[in-house]
């Protein structure tokens, strides 16, 4: 079982419970396990920013998040579709919870404005996910979980592990890939830095939860 480690138990308010946390997800499946804790959690007219560089794992997350909403179809990059709504299974966990609407806000300001988005379908039923959404999604909601997800500074390429540890896909050549979506090249496995801030939401929520789930562990 891959491990993640708590960097730091996150900054509490004085007189309340933590708003932050800082989890470290050493495979991809420990980034999922993170976003499925986060979307346990999550209720419709919550709003998440994406934040990181291409590659960093910001859809890798969403597909967790996805699986803590009861979402079963596959979460794939938005990048051309802008915005996608998914709703959860009807014979998952959740069957009436909200709509994860995912969005990728990557071409917004080069020649694309926010309002193309078309986000006006009913917030308060979904659960939005913003891919590159800092400094955007802020306007649909006073409040917002805030993720950002960095490759660890001071990382040595050399000291990553060598072999893939995706397992990789069976080549299928009867399937042609979709012809909308490039695939997309999949990165070596490497610790990501996942930092979650809580930013004017009053809705609490158990963030060292997530960290135990980055880490695989059961609950204390
Ligand atoms: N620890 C990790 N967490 C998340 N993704 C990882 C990790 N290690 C390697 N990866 C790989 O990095 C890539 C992240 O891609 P993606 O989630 O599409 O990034 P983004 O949406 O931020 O551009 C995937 O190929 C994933 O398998
Ligand atoms: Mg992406």
């Amino acid at each position: 079982m891959p491990e993640a480690r708590a960097a730091d138990p996150g900054t509490a308010a004085p007189d309340g419970p933590a708003r932050e946390v800082t989890v470290v997800c050493p495979t991809p499946e420990a980034t999922r396990a993170l976003g499925e804790a986060l979307g346990a959690r999550l209720a419709g007219g919550d709003v998440v920013v994406l934040d990181g560089p291409l590659g960093a794992g910001k859809t890798t997350l969403t597909q967790g998040l996805a699986r803590g909403l009861g979402v079963t179809s596959p979460v794939t990059s938005p990048t051309f579709v802008l915005a996608r709504h998914q709703r959860p299974d009807p014979a998952g966990p959740r069957p009436d919870g909200p709509v994860l609407l995912h969005v990728d806000a990557y071409r917004v300001g080069d020649g694309l404005e926010w309002d193309d988005l078309d986000l006006d379908s009913d917030l308060d039923a979904s659960v939005v996910v913003v891919e590159w959404g800092a400094g955007l999604a802020e306007r649909l909601a006073p409040g917002l979980v805030r993720v950002t997800l960095r490759r660890p500074e001071g990382g040595d390429p050399a000291s990553e592990p060598s072999e893939p540890s995706e397992p990789s896909e069976p080549v299928e050549p009867s399937e042609p890939s979709e012809p909308s979506e490039p695939s997309e090249p999949s990165e070596p496995v490497a610790p990501r830095t996942v930092h979650v801030r809580l930013e004017g939401r009053t809705r609490p929520l158990d963030l060292a939860a997530l960290a135990r789930a980055a880490a695989q562990e059961p609950p204390p």
